[in-house]
């Protein structure tokens, strides 16, 4: 099996230049002018399109058992979405409740996705409680490839975890040379301000963002980080969304501490105002840490051309506007948090950051795939287009014009945080490993394809 991707405008974090792509079986093995195709290879003109790594979405959430309910991807809906959008490799979050065990949990996630995936992809095990049973069970897992650990410092009672258990479970990370994923936000602040509000009558979805303010943000970045110190291990803040919180991890990274910064595609192009539509409407756009002030926007898409902020996710968590939401109608602490964005996180940021200015193409690149790769132990199996890299590339047509609609969207959930916007380009063709799972922006993959990356511990 082989494929030439002909005449495409290849763009890397350091290279932009029009050359032809030889993918034999899996990988990509020459790049070059004029390169042949031997009979029965596939042949794809990518003239007037660009030609990128495979994207990977670092942050995503397939199989969610949260706020009483289950979010409503499968791995064949969910990597069916992924891949029309660009995304070759997904990372999921593991996140199994304190009462279940760290490896039984890893088992569960991963027969969701084993033979039922059409792309790649890899897990950050959630670390919900570190008991005796638990580092065993860890290093095992790590064992298996999962190079990266998850904690909460949020939502008492279900994933988070007490200080203890974090400076313990940062202690083996720090052995092991895994990094910690972790969403901060001080739950102690969120339970006690969510009561106030609840006792004045302020019930709707525009007061979650109230309830989550971003000293709040601000304070569990503060407060990971001074772990992170005093144990040394390496850490990445997940969707990051205010500039409060930036700066505590930009004061720790000035003292050595190591620390990544993940910010979401829907807090670039999002603002509260969303949340707070009326007629519960605002409940499609209810997710932790909230939506912000526009004037964060601009300090994260800044942050991004700095480097000062490495990687854009989804941290895609589909609920349904119709069933699912409602649960918290008449409080807004029980709507399931998420605002799904697997699908449309490329073709937003594409559209809101490079045609608008905001951010070069390589940098476009880097924060949603090399940067991933890298951080996450895939480079440069994955994240870029070099001989002997996975041959995942998406081939993208930047004269596309559309529009995004739940009516036509492959996530499995039934609206759209963006419908009715206009998009500016797409990915036309995309590959996995060497074989067309996207052509003509349809999915043409095959479920099950899709593996299991096994990442080593590097830190
Ligand atoms: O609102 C969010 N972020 N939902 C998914 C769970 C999480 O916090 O990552
Ligand atoms: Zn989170
Ligand atoms: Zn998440």
């Amino acid at each position: 099996m082989s494929l030439l991707i002909k005449n495409g405008e290849i763009v890397t974090v350091d290279s932009r230049y029009t050359a032809d792509l030889f993918c034999e079986g899996e990988t990509i093995t020459r790049i070059g002018p004029r390169l042949d195709a031997p009979p029965g290879a596939e042949v794809i003109d990518a003239a007037g399109q660009y030609v990128f790594p495979g994207f990977i979405d670092p942050h995503v959430h397939i199989y969610l058992p949260f706020m009483g309910t289950f979010s409503k991807d499968t791995y064949e809906t969910g990597s069916r979405a992924a891949l029309v959008g660009g995304t070759t490799t997904l990372i999921e979050m593991c996140c199994p409740s304190r009462a279940d065990d760290a490896l039984a949990s890893f088992e569960l996630w991963l027969a969701q996705a084993a033979g039922k995936s059409a792309c790649d992809f890899s897990f950050h095990m959630g670390v919900t409680k570190f008991d005796a049973k638990t580092e065993g069970q860890l290093l095992e897992i790590v064992k298996r490839g999962i190079s990266s650990f998850k904690i909460f410092l949020a939502y008492k009672g279900a994933f988070g975890i007490d200080d203890t258990e974090l400076y313990r479970a940062l202690k083996l990370a720090k052995e092991l040379g895994v990094i910690v994923t972790a969403h901060c936000e001080n739950e102690t602040l969120v339970a006690e301000l969510q009561k106030e509000l609840l006792a004045a009558g302020r019930t709707d979805p525009g007061q979650h963002h109230e309830s989550r303010p971003p000293r709040v943000e601000a304070e569990g970045v503060h407060h990971l980080m001074t772990f992170a110190e005093l144990t040394g291990a390496a850490t990445y803040i997940v969707h990051l969304s205010c500039r409060e919180a930036l700066d505590e991890a930009l004061a720790a990274r000035r003292r050595g501490v190591r620390v990544a910064v993940e910010t979401l595609i829907q807090y670039l192009v999002l603002d509260k105002t969303y949340a707070e539509r009326p007629n519960f409407e605002g409940a499609k756009y209810v997710m932790s840490p909230p939506l912000r002030d526009k004037r964060n926007q601009e300090m994260l898409w800044n942050g991004l051309r700095d480097g000062l902020v490495q990687t854009v996710a989804t941290d895609h968590a589909p609920f349904d506007f119709a069933k699912q939401k409602p649960m918290g109608k008449d409080d807004f602490t029980k709507i399931p948090n998420g605002i799904p964005s697997l699908e449309e996180r490329i073709n937003l940021l594409y559209t809101h950051g490079v045609k608008a200015g905001r951010i070069d193409l390589h940098t476009f690149v880097n924060v949603a795939s090399t940067q991933v790769a890298k951080i996450f132990g895939l480079f440069p199996r994955k994240g870029t287009i070099q001989p002997g890299a996975d041959a995942d590339l998406v081939v993208f047509d930047p004269n596309y014009r559309g529009t995004i609609s739940a009516k036509t969207q492959h996530m499995n959930v039934d609206y759209s945080a963006f419908e009715g916007w206009p998009i500016e380009g797409r990915p036309s063709v995309v590959t996995v490993r060497g074989e067309v799972a996207v052509r003509d922006g349809k999915f043409v993959g095959k479920m099950g394809r899709g593996q299991l990356l096994k990442r080593e511990a590097i830190y």
